[in-house]
């Protein structure tokens, strides 16, 4: 019940993810929480008031007029009576209407009124997420405080790929309890560091080596982490993710610079090295290489430190629980198995990236300790985390 007692003001807008506000309502209460729904016009469109105030047990209100009071100022007081405004799905049409300070229906007044913090779930076609106008609203709105809950990327309603669509219910649910930081939980009191992504290896100025490493799992992780209700520090490599609510971030770009943000973020009770870390890096040339008839430079590789074995090597300042993963395509859970004790790591993660894993947003996993291979079904990286998250949980109540 990590929402409990909370009461939340949602407003639904226009689009073909309103659906998914009915199972939020419903996810919302299941943890507590008490949910006043708002339709815009254009959500009645796609789901009617009738089963929105169903799942909530609460009216659900559509215009000014529906409140009887409102000689009495019934939507101020509304708009405040809340602890939170969420607008899920916010349309690109509500977007702008917010950024431009319209209050031309109730829920645009509302957020006009609020004194509350507002977040919001945008859920859109990608070109109009990408539009400039989007864009500009967006950040407008982040400039004066809004939450923005990032939209997730993948098939659309209407056929399209890319950024736009609604995340799903828990991660909306996750976004809400880290919000109200509900250090509850059973990491409660706990720190866990969580690297994340690729690292970049410069060659020189102006090169570097990488990986397909995008830090979806990692961030991920680091969200599943926050949520149980640990104190998250995520040191991320160069990638473009929204920091995960609840959670400080440090970004670096090299080996060297990720184990020394890990290095100074210890001590910690548990630390999950997700990220994909260059082995080797390159000794750096001060100018930029030129061509030339010697033919092609030759690059000396030197091997980076191992952040995990690191972490993992006995002594006061070893986390209780220290978590590698290892990306295999072949033989996976024989290599991870190995990994352990070379590590001295005690569980490791073995994922299978023989697919389309890396960068992907699916998974499967197998959980590997001294004690035997469990392996996970395969889920979105966040269902992942979420099983993943627990699991470590019941490791250090263990
Ligand atoms: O040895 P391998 O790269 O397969 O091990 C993967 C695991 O070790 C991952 O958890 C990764 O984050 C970690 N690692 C590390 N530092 C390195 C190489 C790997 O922390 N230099």
């Amino acid at each position: 019940m990590r929402l409990a007692g909370r009461r939340i003001l949602l407003i639904i807008s226009g689009g073909i993810a309103a659906y998914k506000a009915l199972e939020l309502i419903r996810a919302i209460r299941a943890e507590g929480g008490a949910v006043t729904p708002v339709l815009t016009r254009a959500a009645q469109q796609f789901i009617t008031p009738l089963s929105a105030a169903a799942l909530a047990e609460s009216r659900a209100l559509v215009d000014l007029f529906d409140l009887t009071d409102e000689a009495e100022m019934g939507h101020i007081r509304l708009s405040r009576a809340s602890d939170l405004l969420l607008v899920c799905p916010a349309s690109a049409d509500i977007l702008a209407r917010m950024a431009a300070g319209l209050a031309d229906d109730l829920a645009t007044t509302l957020l006009l009124a609020t004194d509350k913090p507002v977040m919001v779930a945008p859920a859109m076609n990608v070109r109009m997420w990408d539009h400039p106008a989007t864009r500009a609203n967006v950040a407008t709105l982040k400039a004066r405080g809004v939450h923005v809950i990032e939209p997730a990327t993948g098939p659309m309603a209407c056929g399209e790929h890319g950024p736009g669509r609604l995340p799903d219910v828990p991660l909306l649910v996750e976004a809400l309890v880290a919000h109200f930081g509900a250090k509850t939980g059973p990491l409660a009191g706990r720190h866990a560091i969580v690297t994340a992504g690729p690292t970049h290896e410069p060659i020189d100025p102006v090169r570097y080596i990488a990986n397909r490493s995008s830090g979806k799992q990692g961030f991920a992780m680091a969200a599943a982490l926050a949520a149980l209700g640990a104190r998250v520090t995520l040191v991320a490599g160069p990638v473009a993710l929204a920091t995960p609510p609840g959670v400080v971030r440090h970004d670096v770009t090299t080996a060297q610079e990720m184990a020394a943000a890990v290095e100074a973020a210890l001590p910690a009770d548990l630390a999950v090295m997700v990220a994909a870390v260059a082995d080797w890096r390159v000794e750096r040339a001060p100018a930029k290489i030129k061509k030339g008839p010697g033919g092609p430079p030759e690059l000396k590789l030197v091997e980076n430190p191992d952040i995990l074995a690191q972490v993992a090597a006995p002594g006061a300042r070893r986390p209780r629980l220290v978590v590698g993963f290892a990306a295999e395509t072949e033989e996976v859970v024989a290599h991870a198995v190995a990994k352990l004790g070379r590590k001295g790591c005690d569980l490791v993660v073995a994922n299978d990236v023989s697919g389309d894993v890396m960068g992907g947003d699916r998974n499967l996993v197998h959980l590997v300790s001294v004690d035997g291979v469990e392996t996970f079904p395969e889920g979105t990286k966040e269902e992942v985390a979420a099983r993943l998250a627990r699991r470590f949980a019941e490791w250090l109540h263990g």
